[in-house]
């Protein structure tokens, strides 16, 4: 039930700052045809996203929570000819359609896709190579432990981003109390006791309603 207040206001934006894309769009249609949820990033989320990826030189990018690779996209834009976007994926066809967008997109040499609980496979990376970005966008019960796991994995001075930290208000809703609020307001309560890190909320919103990203910037 998109606000069509917003999809407006969306798409006008959209319009002065977000040239139509051919891939981009393609993976959206393509997500949809095989099924996965329309849960990705919007337009203005994902170039906010590339641009701060841009903005800092990054050339390792993480992100938590693939689906069908739109944001994934964004980022793989963002990196250079040489550079990594390493994203992880619960499920094995999500992982498939996302690779078949990257394909599409050009980008598939810049991305590795790595298929099961993020909880697991983050384990399996090195802590000395480090990436400049994480993007935490997957279940999110797990924040805290995609939290520390971007912590192990993100140089000093790089960012970590999660998405859905406002949920329409829920989260700081005290009648409300499923796992989904219960994991931003676990990670919430960690970054107010880890001195390593400075963070903010910032709230947006969009035809999807309101939410917001976690930025924090790892000390
Ligand atoms: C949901 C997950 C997301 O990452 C998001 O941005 C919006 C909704 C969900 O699980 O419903
Ligand atoms: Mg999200």
């Amino acid at each position: 039930k998109p606000d069509p207040n917003w999809v407006r206001s969306d798409d006008f934006h959209a319009s002065f700052l977000i040239p139509k894309d051919d891939a981009l769009e393609r993976s959206l249609k393509y997500s949809d045809e095989n099924g996965l949820p329309e849960i990705n990033v919007h337009a203005g989320q994902g170039k906010l996203l590339h641009l701060l990826a841009r903005s800092i030189g990054a050339k390792r990018i993480l992100e938590v929570g693939t689906l069908g690779g739109y944001s994934t996209i964004w980022f793989a834009r963002a990196v250079p000819e040489d550079g990594q976007v390493i994203t992880c994926e619960l499920k094995e066809n999500f992982a498939e359609v996302a690779r078949n967008n990257f394909e599409y997109a050009g980008v598939a040499n810049k991305v590795k896709v790595l298929v099961g609980p993020a909880a697991e496979t983050l384990q399996t990376l090195p802590s000395d190579e480090k990436f400049d970005f994480a993007f935490i966008d997957a279940d999110k019960a797990s924040n805290l432990t995609y939290f520390l796991q971007a912590k192990r994995l993100v140089r000093r001075g790089g960012i970590i981003i999660v998405d859905n930290v406002i949920r329409n208000g829920t989260v700081a809703n005290p009648d409300i109390d499923d796992e989904n609020v219960r994991g931003v307001r676990n990670l919430l309560a960690h970054i107010k006791e880890d001195k390593e890190v400075d963070a903010t909320t910032i709230g947006t919103v969009s035809e999807k309603g309101y939410d917001g990203f976690l930025y924090a910037l790892y000390l």
